[in-house]
């Protein structure tokens, strides 16, 4: 397993990489940068069986700053030279797999090479030594489709309307979007003259090369997305989610917990059931001042009860202290105390736990995929708030194609009043005709995902079927390649 230097997309391999594990069927080699894989380190639990090695790099040779191994660390606007930088990595991948492919002596050669979704060009070395490949998506199916479908066309380079909407040319099942469902890069990339556009087609356009591609998403939520790559790309495509990671495993990963479990579970059990809103925006966003003054107005406002993870807004280093008395109403925090009506969490919550709580209601979310997953999975309705990369258009297939999730706000720059949000707050936590058929809606997919995942004898259901043509697509090719 091979996974991009960043975060986002290490969580989802480290996350299917113990789901297999779990089998005792496959032996896993992770491999990475030096940081990288010494941080991996220290999130595996202490006897695992996992291999890790090291792939050589040098930021230092690639226009970043020194020591920077992953987007957390590198500018945001120097991500595509990190991008282009793993194009080096080539010779040292070949090598590596080299190596593998010797040391087992041909009998036991590797089943497969699983990659992330920057480094399609690796098909290239694993058909060099006939080894099945596949690209791991963390996302889903119709968010991805969309941001493939933008990165490779830009239609809304030259083919918007006057109110600003566009259809993407490949990919028409989507409907119309929004040039306000863009991140900044995206709006103003301009066919070969920014560098993100021009990296990014770089190593999207080798999907075309690989064996096949894994998606963590389920058949019945996301077809239309799927089918835009069974179409597009025409490689097989194997869906094989929620592929989530366990609470226990999170905390290895480095994530501190901001409540202790038994305080949140406590003051949830203090609750009636179906009556709190959850809300977080994820570990990697946060919202502008303006806005998290206008949300702690509406949840106040609100009557309702919450659980709000919160983080320094846009401007602040997001990892710094969080200052109530300087981001957050006069006293909101006291109040919230003493009423009891709210749970302000700084840094990290326990998600899951809150999420399967039946005191919990409502999840206003980034929508970015595993919350989104861990919400579907709890039969959880969503108020969705997208912030970047492909969240807006898991808004879009959440709220347009599934009915579990209304838009409230979009981006870090939109002008949202608390008014506004109140009223989406009632919406979907009264019984009002919308709220109930979201309920209703979510408790159906809680069903689906259940279903997706069976693994009897005489039931299995779609993922389980789908991680099985996938392992047996790869053991087909093994087997024709030991001659
Ligand atoms: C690793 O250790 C844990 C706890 O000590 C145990 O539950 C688990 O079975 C062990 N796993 C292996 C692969 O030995
Ligand atoms: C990386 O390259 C720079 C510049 O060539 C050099 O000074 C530095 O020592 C190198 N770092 C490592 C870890 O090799
Ligand atoms: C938009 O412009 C690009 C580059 O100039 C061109 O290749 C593409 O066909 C245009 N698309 C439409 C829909 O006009």
């Amino acid at each position: 397993m091979f996974p991009f230097m960043a975060q986002g997309h290490i969580i989802p391999f480290l996350a299917l990489a113990f789901q297999l594990i779990k089998t005792n069927k496959y032996t896993i080699t992770f491999v990475n940068t030096h940081k990288n894989i010494n941080k991996l380190r220290s999130s595996l639990p202490p006897n695992s069986s996992f291999n890790l090695l090291e792939i050589p790099f040098n930021s230092s040779d690639h226009n970043l700053p020194p020591d920077t191994e992953n987007t957390d660390s590198v500018p945001y606007n120097m991500v595509p030279n990190l991008i282009e930088a793993t194009l080096s990595f080539k010779p040292h991948f070949s090598k590596l797999v080299s190596g593998l492919v010797s040391e087992e002596n041909g009998q036991r050669k590797p089943l497969c090479i699983i990659t992330g979704m920057f480094f399609g060009w690796c098909a290239e070395i694993a058909q060099e030594f006939g080894v099945f490949h596949a690209i791991f998506i963390g996302g889903g199916g119709f968010g991805f489709a969309c941001y493939y479908s933008l990165w490779m066309n830009l239609p809304h380079r030259n083919n918007t309307d006057s109110d600003g909407f566009f259809l993407l040319p490949d990919f028409p099942e989507a409907s119309r979007l929004h040039v306000t469902q863009l991140t900044d890069y995206l709006r103003v990339a301009d066919h070969g003259n920014d560098a993100f556009s021009v990296v990014l087609k770089k190593v999207l356009s080798p999907w075309k090369n690989v064996d096949g591609i894994l998606i963590n998403t389920v058949e019945e939520l996301d077809n239309i997305g799927l089918m835009y790559f069974r179409r597009e790309i025409g490689r097989q495509v194997w869906p094989i989610g929620p592929v989530l990671l366990s609470t226990g495993s999170q905390a290895r990963a480095g994530k501190e917990l901001g409540i202790s479990q038994d305080v949140c579970k406590n003051w949830l059990d203090s609750k009636p059931c179906s009556s709190v809103l959850y809300v977080s925006f994820g570990s990697q966003n946060t919202i502008a001042p303006s806005q998290m003054m206008e949300l702690a107005l509406a949840l106040e406002a609100s009557g309702k009860d919450f659980i709000w993870v919160v983080r320094p807004p846009v401007g602040f280093d997001i990892n710094s202290e969080f200052k109530a008395d300087e981001y957050l109403p006069e006293g909101f925090e006291e109040r919230i105390k003493i009423s009891r009506q709210g749970l302000v969490v700084h840094n990290w919550a326990p998600q899951v736990d809150i999420l399967s709580d039946k005191s919990v209601s409502a999840f206003l979310s980034h929508c970015g995929w595993n919350s989104v997953l861990e919400a579907l999975s709890h039969g959880v309705p969503i108020i969705g708030w997208p912030m970047a990369a492909e969240q807006f258009y898991n808004v879009k297939l959440l709220e347009e194609k599934i009915g579990v999730c209304v838009e409230v706000a979009r981006g870090k720059s939109c002008q949202v009043k608390h008014k506004e949000i109140v009223k989406i707050i009632e919406l979907v936590m009264d019984e009002t005709e919308k709220g109930k058929e979201m309920k209703r809606k979510a408790c159906e997919i809680k069903e689906t995902i259940e279903n997706a995942i069976k693994d009897e004898v005489n039931n299995k259901g779609s993922s389980t079927k789908a991680m099985d043509e996938f392992f047996n697509a790869a053991l087909t090719m093994r087997e024709s390649t030991i001659g």
